[in-house]
């Protein structure tokens, strides 16, 4: 997830037993990557494997470049978005744009595999409209040109982040298509991932949103990671608080603010819904790292007063 799955989240989420993780999506334009924003968001972790990029590009050849170098970077697996609705990366036909031109998807897919000796799999959408469901499509041409799995999200480009996802769309590409399956879209809990997966017979699933605020969940829904007592989850904020910092520099106190919004937001047992905006509220007042480590170090050590006085 751009914006979200930097090098600190996803070692986090890897740690806390993810079985597999992926870099934030990046253009397959060479000339763009390099800017310190663009720099980051292809750092790789040291100990995470398969290393996994995505990038975003309309164009067979830019792509194909793209994955070389990401290749000859380290990268052991290359992703290419065609799921992406935002307008930024449409405009320039990318992402879940290309829907509508089966042709191209095919010429991207052939041009990218064609170009390294590592797996390049796909993340697309149900379709590209409600009128145009043509997600089984779309995963015949990636089998047939070559991808070596296909991530569904169950939403047409069209519904943007609307409405449900469906799974009817994921289930036909599983029947369809040979290679490895992965659904995605409002998984949220392993009572989910078992509907999902015993419902279509995919092989995977992957998990977005509901990993906000909660880089434990993948290794508690895979059954690695147990319940996190509300100490714990603290020491899990500090640590992102810090790895992020580390990682971003003078930037980091900004950039760390959404996620410590997404903790707290999903602080269920400390205090009420109000009373922890309140404290986002106060977090985001804070301008210096230090300060913001005190904030949390301090709420991390009443709860320990609380937990030893019951
Ligand atoms: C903030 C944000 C950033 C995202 N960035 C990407 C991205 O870079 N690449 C991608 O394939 N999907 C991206 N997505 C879509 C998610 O991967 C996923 O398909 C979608 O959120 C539905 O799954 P979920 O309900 O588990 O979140 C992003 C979603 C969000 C909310």
């Amino acid at each position: 997830m751009a914006g979200v799955t930097d090098a600190p989240f996803r070692q986090l989420a890897w740690r806390f037993g993810a079985g597999h993780v992926v870099g934030e999506m990046v253009s397959a334009k060479a000339d763009l990557w390099h800017t310190s924003k663009s720099r980051l968001r292809r750092q790789s972790v040291v100990g995470i494997s398969p290393v996994a990029v995505q990038i975003a590009g309309g164009d067979p050849a830019t792509i194909a470049d793209a994955a070389r170098r990401h290749w000859r970077d380290g990268a052991e697996i290359v992703d290419i978005n065609f799921g992406c609705p935002a307008r930024k990366v449409c405009r320039k036909a990318a992402g879940s744009a290309l829907l509508a031109d089966e042709d191209l998807v095919a010429r991207i897919i052939a041009a990218a595999v064609a170009a390294v000796p590592i797996p390049i799999t796909v993340k697309i959408r149900s379709g590209y409209s409600l009128e145009r469901r043509n997600g089984l499509t779309i995963a015949g041409i990636a089998e047939s040109e070559g991808a070596a799995a296909v991530t569904v999200h169950g939403r047409t480009r069209a519904c943007r982040f609307l409405g449900a996802a469906e799974y009817d769309t994921v289930a036909a590409i599983k029947d369809k298509v040979s290679i490895p399956v992965i659904a995605n879209g409002d998984i949220s809990d392993a009572a989910q991932v078992h509907q999902v997966m015993t419902g279509t017979g995919v092989d995977a699933v992957m998990i977005g949103r509901a990993a906000l605020g909660a880089p434990w969940l993948l290794g508690q829904i895979a059954g690695v990671t147990g319940v996190l007592s509300l100490a714990e989850k603290f020491d899990t904020m500090i640590e992102h608080l810090h790895a992020g910092q580390q990682f971003y520099g003078d930037a980091g106190v900004r950039i760390m603010r959404k996620h410590m919004m997404w903790y707290f937001e999903k602080l269920d047992g400390f205090g009420g819904a109000e009373e922890r905006r309140a404290l986002v509220r106060t977090f985001n007042t804070l301008i210096e790292a230090e300060a913001q480590l005190q904030f949390l170090q301090q709420l991390a050590l009443d709860v320990r007063v609380v937990d030893a006085a019951a």
